[in-house]
């Protein structure tokens, strides 16, 4: 047991996780509480934030909340002095943060023709420019010790595209390439100290995708039944299912790895669809 608990711990460490307040960044920064780290949740609202913050605090754990947009880079600058005044330093990087647009979605009864570019602008840069601005602001702590670890978050329409989603699969696809990416730099230029990957979750009910996938009384659209029933597992994900696979590539447990994206997605990414 004491062996396990030191190959997965994050005791000593200090985590930040974009969109913490989220469906997903929340479970994410209670399991990171919970294996030791400090947690920052970053997240647009402050209150939200805050409140989330002192949940972790109340169980026993060390967390701040801060509000940031992860396209303000003067509001990330802000965000990370005041975590280096805080913890002294930042060892993990979760970018959490990322969503859809309806203009950038191509429903049924529309094409290619009828997208909305401003909206997939808007898409693209939340999911995509959104990980690379605050890799960028709080990468440097981890470059100066050449010490970190960075989780990207990908999907499965970055492995497979799927239909609809337009620009944010676009800008998935440019997260798991962005990791890989990122992950050789770090590695050639600052050493092995400092590792990237992605976790590509699988479907899971949020705020995000609860339009595409419920209908206003809570049953299945016909995309969501479509996804249940090419989903092995025969249901959406439960956010903490992602936890095991967030710490595993936040320890050492995976000093060895970098550059990967692991699905955790109930067998879909595996299901040829017969
Ligand atoms: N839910 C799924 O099935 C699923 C599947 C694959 C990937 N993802 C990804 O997981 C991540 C978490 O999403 P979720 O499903 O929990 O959705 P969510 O909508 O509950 O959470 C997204 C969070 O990002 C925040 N956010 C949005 N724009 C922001 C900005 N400009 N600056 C700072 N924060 C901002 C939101 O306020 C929210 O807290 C996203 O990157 C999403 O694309 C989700």
């Amino acid at each position: 047991m004491q062996y396990l608990e030191t190959l997965f711990s994050l005791k000593n460490k200090t985590a930040l996780v974009t969109g913490g307040t989220g469906v997903l960044g929340r479970a994410l920064c209670s399991s990171l509480a919970r294996a030791g780290a400090s947690v920052v949740i970053v997240g647009r609202r402050k209150e939200a934030a805050e409140q989330l913050a002192l949940e972790i605090v109340n169980s026993g754990g060390r967390a701040i909340g801060i509000s940031a947009d992860v396209l303000d880079k003067e509001q990330l600058v802000a965000a990370n002095k005041r975590v280096l005044q805080e913890f002294g330093s930042l060892d993990i990087l979760v970018n959490g943060a990322g969503g859809n647009l309806p203009g950038a979605i191509i429903t049924p009864d529309k094409t290619i023709f009828d997208l909305d570019m401003e909206d997939f602008k808007r898409v693209v840069d939340l999911n995509l420019t959104g990980s690379v601005l605050p890799t960028q602001v709080f990468g440097q702590t981890m470059a100066a010790n050449k010490q970190g670890v960075i989780i990207n978050i990908s999907s499965m329409t970055a492995l497979r595209p799927l239909t609809r989603v337009l620009g944010y699969g676009a800008a998935k696809a440019a997260i798991s390439n962005f990791t890989q990416w990122l992950a050789v730099e770090m590695a050639k230029k600052f050493g092995e100290g400092i590792r990237v990957n992605a976790i590509a979750p699988g479907f899971f009910l949020t705020e995000q995708n609860r339009n595409l996938l419920t209908k206003p009384d809570g049953s299945l659209t016909e995309r969501g039944e479509l996804i249940v029933q090419q989903t092995p597992y025969g249901r959406f994900g439960a956010p903490e299912e992602l936890c095991g696979t967030l710490l595993w590539l936040c320890s050492d447990a995976s000093k060895f790895v970098s550059g990967i994206v692991v699905p955790v997605d109930g067998g879909f990414s595996a299901f040829g669809g017969i």
